[in-house]
């Protein structure tokens, strides 16, 4: 015998409430790099924008950086953590394989009991926790979500390797997603390419770098991953656009994933962004944070009043699998 399968249904629509941020308090300026990796302070000012980044200290874990950034996303929201319905957290510098970092962050932040999980999605991890937030929100798995972006990558970075070791910084961003009465979150255009897993990897399976006792650093195809961001992710963030019915022109606001200023450029001339357009530069006193970057570099531009509340910006996150997701949002 066949029963027809009751379904939920949740809000109409879904937008962020509210957005915060935890910066590690150690400053590492680039003099404090260049040394171990014959560079200069003007080299990687000039190829990728970075100033100084800030790296975690032991007390300043993947949790702590969490629970600080979603307790801040909360008030900002004026959410309180017993309302949400999931705790999603992006990251790939939490270095234990199970369990996920996710259910102790809920926990902690009061929110325990929630469904609670984390996403390996790299530098793309914010927007494809956003877009499974603002989903739930709209099936009505959730009210409200917790997306949390978190890296220590700073554990992860050889110091001694000259494509990576002035790159990448720490620190966490989250957002509270929830129903709007307007859309607030834009269709996702996100996708893969497995072909080129290798440009952006570990060194080593943690099963070889126990065999060998070499610590699995990352290890970067730096030009590859250059061009493919600067061509191949402008097609997309257009393509966000299209979708989402919005024209460069009507941007307040343009959010990429802090990877590096020139592809920054690049998309913002390949997308002819208008000169109106703030364009996020959070990576000169924060490094590349991967899936932290977009949330941290929002917050800074609230703080700074450089984009407000209701403002219309473009975000996208493309990184190490390759991954990629954009999609147009409301500035919480
Ligand atoms: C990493 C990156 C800045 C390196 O720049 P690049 O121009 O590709 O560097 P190349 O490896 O081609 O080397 C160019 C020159 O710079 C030198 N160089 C490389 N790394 C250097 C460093 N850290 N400091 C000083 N000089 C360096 C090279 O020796 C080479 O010198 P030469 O021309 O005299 O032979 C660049 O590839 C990049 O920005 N890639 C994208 C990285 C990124 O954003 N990743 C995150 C994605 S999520």
């Amino acid at each position: 015998m066949t029963s027809a399968i009751r379904t939920s249904t949740g809000a109409e629509h879904a937008r962020i409430l509210g957005v915060g941020g935890y910066r590690p308090s150690r400053i590492v300026p680039n003099a404090e790099i260049v040394e171990r990796i014959d560079s200069s302070d003007e080299w990687i000012r000039t190829r990728s924008g970075i100033v100084s980044r800030r790296w975690a200290t032991p007390e300043e874990t993947v949790a702590a950086m969490s629970v600080a950034a979603g307790g801040k996303a909360l008030a900002a929201a004026g959410i309180q953590a017993d309302q949400l319905g999931c705790v999603l957290v992006s990251t790939v510098s939490h270095l234990a394989q199970t369990p996920a970092i996710a259910t102790s962050v809920a926990t902690e932040l009061g929110a325990g009991g929630v469904a609670a999980f984390d996403i390996s999605a790299a530098c793309a991890g914010f927007c494809y926790g956003l877009e499974l937030a603002q989903s739930m929100v709209r099936t009505g798995s959730a009210t409200y979500v917790l997306v949390v972006g978190v890296e220590r990558l700073s554990d992860l970075t050889d110091p001694d390797d000259r494509s990576t070791a002035f790159l990448f910084g720490d620190g966490a961003g989250a957002v509270v997603v929830g129903p709007a009465e307007e859309p607030g979150i834009g269709p996702v255009v996100w996708g893969s390419d497995g072909s080129q897993a290798d440009v952006i990897r570990q060194k080593q399976t943690w099963e070889q770098a126990l065999a060998s006792g070499e610590f699995p650093h990352l290890t970067m195809e730096g030009n590859q991953v250059f061009r493919w961001a600067s061509y191949a992710m402008a097609k997309v963030a257009q393509e966000a656009l299209d979708r989402a019915g919005v024209r460069p022109e009507d941007l307040d606001a343009f959010i990429p994933h802090q990877a590096n200023n020139r592809i920054t450029d690049a998309m913002a001339k390949a997308l002819k962004l208008p000169d109106h357009v703030v364009i996020a530069r959070d990576i000169a006193e924060q490094g590349n944070t991967s899936a932290a970057s977009i949330p941290l570099a929002m917050e800074r531009m609230l703080a700074t009043a450089e984009v407000k509340s209701g403002d219309t910006a473009l975000v996208i996150g493309f990184g190490a699998g390759l991954v990629y997701a954009a999609q147009v949002i409301t500035v919480p």
